[in-house]
């Protein structure tokens, strides 16, 4: 199963899944590329570090989407390797329709929180203001809906009295590692009769 990673910041949940394909946790699944909207991404050094095809695909001139040009230019590329999962670990930018078309029941998205709660930008952030006592991550198919497709996996994590937006991050951080790996490495593998 080959894999595509499209993220725009530090990568680690890149490096997770980068990891632990190096180590064998994977399954059968096969990194083929990293690709970022931010040339500056972190997320592309780490592709490189681990000696995968890394490269910055400009989006063109929106904050939240893709130009058509630019969108063009990513289903070109993620065609080129042939990826048969598409998985977007912070990827920073809504995916439309034509996007979507192109690789259908093939594109993953990870969020940090429980969804259907506190959708769209900083979910922890929302969680925390919310004054939730549980939170947590999803991993779930990309649909028209902006984090509204199947939910595929979740993880729980609890807010603790003191929690900052850094400290419960980092434990929601840590959670998606683990939430994102084991349901690539379970893609990856043929299902059980
Ligand atoms: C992750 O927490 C992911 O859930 C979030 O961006 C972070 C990327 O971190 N994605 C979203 O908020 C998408 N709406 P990383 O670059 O360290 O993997």
């Amino acid at each position: 199963m080959r894999v595509v990673i499209l993220g725009s910041g530090r990568g680690s949940n890149a490096r997770a899944l980068l990891l632990a394909e190096k180590e064998g946790r994977l399954g059968k699944a096969e990194i083929v590329g990293v690709f970022s909207d931010k040339e500056e991404a972190p997320i592309l050094g780490l592709g490189r570090e681990f000696g995968k095809k890394s490269e910055y695909l400009a989006p063109g001139k929106f904050k939240t989407k893709l130009t058509g040009d630019a969108e063009e230019a990513y289903i070109r590329r993620i065609e080129e390797a042939k990826a048969d999962l598409v998985v977007l670990a912070g990827f920073m930018r809504v995916i439309k329709p034509p996007f979507l078309r192109a690789f259908e029941g093939k594109i993953l998205n990870l969020h940090p929180s429980l969804l259907p709660s506190f959708k769209g930008l900083n979910g922890i952030g929302q969680a925390l203001a919310y004054g939730v006592k549980f939170t947590g991550c999803t991993v779930h198919w990309v649909s028209e809906e902006v984090d509204g497709g199947q939910i595929l996996d979740q993880a729980v994590v609890p807010v603790l009295p003191d929690d900052t937006e850094e400290t419960l991050g980092d434990r929601i951080h840590a959670a998606e590692h683990r939430l994102l790996v084991s349901v690539v490495a379970q893609r990856s593998l043929p299902k059980r009769k």
